[in-house]
């Protein structure tokens, strides 16, 4: 198939590569340029100089960029160049509203819009194993669906356009929660004294068992937040997550106060920092 994939970051690079592996004929654009010559230096293919560029005459256009503003963009350039009946799908994490306004926008030009947030982080986007939630009309997602096997394990279609973005606010209200008990699990365990790693092999598979657990209790207790999924990331996440909730009703006050916990790492330095840099916050004296 010709894609067109525009966002070439942590995640999108190896999304990317995973296509190029399978055999499609691509064309890459990133905002920087120098990430697009670099993926066709190791995976081929075609960089584009512009948005138009990558998308024109493609099947299907690929985005996984920022925020809204730049999903906006993106598409706005690239609508009327694509192939008649060409698919977008886009993997980054967004408000619901967006993705309604982009599938009304698309649907008017001919054109399908899949909204297509993940989860799994950088790890399962190297390993092709991500959990894709999406939004769709039945017969776009059904013309997503086999392409996005390429990197991703599970494929799941939660309904109309916006419906994969609220999945995905589901998902981080979730970990949010999880996280700040962790945290304090671990600060609690210190406080008291008690040797972490006996604590971890006693609880980490009991009812107290969670992936948070399992990849992150480590490098929690060695103070390790260098890598992996960003605190600034998090927070967009978490705006999104509470702005959703003041429309639809929903009480979210433990989202609430992990949302001005991630406040107070920002301004410890921590804005690249994991999520899991939670733990540091109690830590401070
Ligand atoms: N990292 C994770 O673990 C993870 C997990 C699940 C979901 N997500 C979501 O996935 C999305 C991407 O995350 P990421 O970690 O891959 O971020 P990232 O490393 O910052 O990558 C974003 C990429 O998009 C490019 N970009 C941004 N706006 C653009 C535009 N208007 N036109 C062209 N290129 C543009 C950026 O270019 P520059 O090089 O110029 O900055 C950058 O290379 C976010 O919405 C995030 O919330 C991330």
């Amino acid at each position: 198939m010709k894609i067109g994939f525009v966002g070439l970051g942590v995640m999108g690079f190896p999304m990317a590569g995973h296509l190029a592996a399978a055999g499609h004929e691509l064309a890459v654009f990133n905002r920087s340029p120098d990430k697009a010559l670099r993926f066709v230096l190791e995976h081929g293919g075609t960089a584009a100089t512009t948005v138009a560029e990558a998308a024109h005459g493609a099947e299907m256009l690929v985005l996984c960029v920022g925020n809204d503003d730049d999903v906006r963009e993106v598409v706005g350039q690239a609508l009327e160049h694509l192939a008649r009946g060409a698919v977008i799908v886009d993997h980054t994490t967004t408000s619901a509203k967006l993705a309604r306004e982009m599938a009304e926008r698309a649907e008017a030009v001919g054109r399908s819009f899949v909204d297509a947030p993940v989860s799994g982080g950088q790890a399962g986007a190297e390993k092709g194993i991500l959990t894709v939630m999406a939004g769709a009309e039945p017969a776009a997602f059904a013309r997503a669906e086999e392409m996005l096997a390429a990197y991703a394990r599970t494929i799941r279609r939660i309904g109309e356009p916006g419906a994969g973005q609220l999945a995905k606010m589901v998902n981080q209200i979730a970990i949010a929660g999880v996280l700040q008990g962790l945290a304090e699990a671990i600060h609690f365990a210190e406080t008291a004294d008690l040797d972490t790693d006996a604590v971890f092999e006693a609880i980490s598979k009991g009812a107290a068992q969670s992936w948070q657990m399992e990849n992150r209790w480590g490098t929690m207790v060695e103070g390790r937040f260098d890598f992996g999924f960003a605190v600034d990331w998090m927070r967009k996440d978490l705006g999104i997550a509470l702005n959703e909730a003041r429309s639809n009703g929903a009480r979210l006050p433990v989202c609430a106060v992990v949302d001005q916990f991630y406040a107070e790492v920002q301004a410890m330095g921590g804005r690249r920092w994991d999520t899991s840099s939670l733990v540091a916050r109690l830590r401070k004296s």
